[in-house]
């Protein structure tokens, strides 16, 4: 009796087995044939997993009522998100899709309404039959023989995983600071990518300013171990942890060819450009390689009227007289608590020791 109830038991684990679970197989899928979509409303079950199940892509939360279509690391705490399809434009809740379009092959984002927000380029499209999530991280339309047509590598937004290339064409973008709870959608600003010179740089653009912040734009490119003019443009970090730039800018990770590591590296919200390497144990980054040790060097860190201090904990400060323009957010800077253009108003200047305003000159509000 006892034997016939194991047995009852076996052929009961055994069909459950074989059962095709509808919740599991949609989590398992790596690719998504031409014509098929994926629905905002099954973020937490329906995303693609790279073969090996280090990415995941799919409709990401930002918020509870704003979702964006991402790739992220998918054994990461908190899901760290390497690609979005379109930063600047997260989709509804409810009603958004992403499809691959049957009739032009392309990927189409659209929102509640069913308006397109975005798309992948439809070169080459019309001979799409899926869009498959690859080990690498890279998001890839293919042909039927697998041959790639368009890819989310061409795409960056703040992160480049290893084998993606950095070319002429493309730069990494920082995200903006959006408050503690972390994830951030629209574009920051500070950049990655070639400058005029064929000299990979890190850019600062608020719109009113522009600078070059790295290489350190106090020396010339042969103080700073770099080389002008090759148009190749290209730069890559591999799977080591090493990093090789066309103009000669290179650097190795701390934990460099460590076996298994998994890396990013990532133009942060801050303006630093760091290397992580994920710990496999805890699912937590650590940083190993950064272009600035001290961030009071990196450009506008601590925005308008403000001073970065180096002590005792590097951070930021409004100048006498101003107050932060916005509480969470320190590239904001600071606004005048003094009505700046009433010249009959006594005014004060005060000077600040040892300290620049790098580009924050004051050019208006003379008295
Ligand atoms: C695809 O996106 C481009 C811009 O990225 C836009 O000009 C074009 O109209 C879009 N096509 C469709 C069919 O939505
Ligand atoms: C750019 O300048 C305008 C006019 O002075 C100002 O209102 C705006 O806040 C500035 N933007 C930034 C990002 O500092
Ligand atoms: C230009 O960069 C490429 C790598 O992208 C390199 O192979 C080539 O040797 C460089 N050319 C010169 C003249 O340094």
């Amino acid at each position: 009796m006892g034997r016939s109830f194991i047995l009852v038991l076996l052929i009961t684990v055994g069909f459950s087995l074989l059962l095709p679970s509808p919740l599991s197989a949609a989590a398992a899928r790596d690719s998504l044939p031409r014509g098929a979509s994926i629905a905002v409303e099954d973020y937490t079950t329906d995303v693609l997993r790279s073969p090996d199940g280090t990415f995941a892509c799919g409709f990401y939360r930002g918020s509870p009522t704003v979702f964006t279509f991402s790739v992220w690391f998918a054994r990461a705490k908190g899901r760290t998100v390497v690609w979005t399809a379109d930063r600047a434009r997260p989709v509804h809740s409810k009603g958004s899709r992403l499809t691959l379009d049957k009739r032009r092959g392309a990927l189409v984002l659209t929102d509640y309404d069913g308006a397109p927000v975005w798309n992948s380029s439809s070169a080459g499209a019309p001979a799409a039959s899926c869009v498959r999530l690859r080990d690498t991280g890279n998001l890839v339309v293919e042909d039927a023989g697998g041959k790639a047509l368009w890819q989310s590598f061409d795409y960056p937004t703040d992160t480049l995983l290893p084998t993606q290339r950095l070319t002429a064409a493309t730069h990494l973008v920082s995200s903006a600071h959006v408050g503690s709870d972390g994830r951030l959608l629209a574009s920051g600003y500070y950049s990655l990518g070639f400058s005029d010179y064929a000299m990979l740089s890190l850019f600062y653009d608020n719109g009113n300013f522009s600078s070059i912040y790295w290489p350190n734009p106090y020396r010339n490119y042969v103080a700073n171990n770099r080389r002008i003019y090759n148009f190749s443009r290209e730069a890559a970090m591999d799977a080591r942890g090493e990093f090789f730039s066309s103009d000669n800018a290179h650097f190795q990770a701390a934990d460099f060819a460590a076996a298994g590591v998994r890396r990013r590296l990532t133009l942060d919200a801050d303006g630093n450009l760091r290397a992580y390497s994920l710990d496999a144990a805890t699912g937590k980054w650590a940083v190993s390689w950064m272009a600035f040790g001290h961030p009071c060097i990196i450009h506008g860190v601590c925005g308008a009227n403000a001073v970065c201090l180096y002590a005792p904990v590097p951070s930021c400060a409004c100048a006498p007289g101003h107050e932060r323009a916005d509480p969470r957010d320190w590239s904001r800077g600071c606004i005048p608590t003094f009505r700046q253009h009433d010249c009959g108003a006594p005014t004060k200047l005060m000077a600040l020791p040892h300290s620049d305003f790098w580009g924050y000159d004051l050019n208006d509000g003379h008295c």
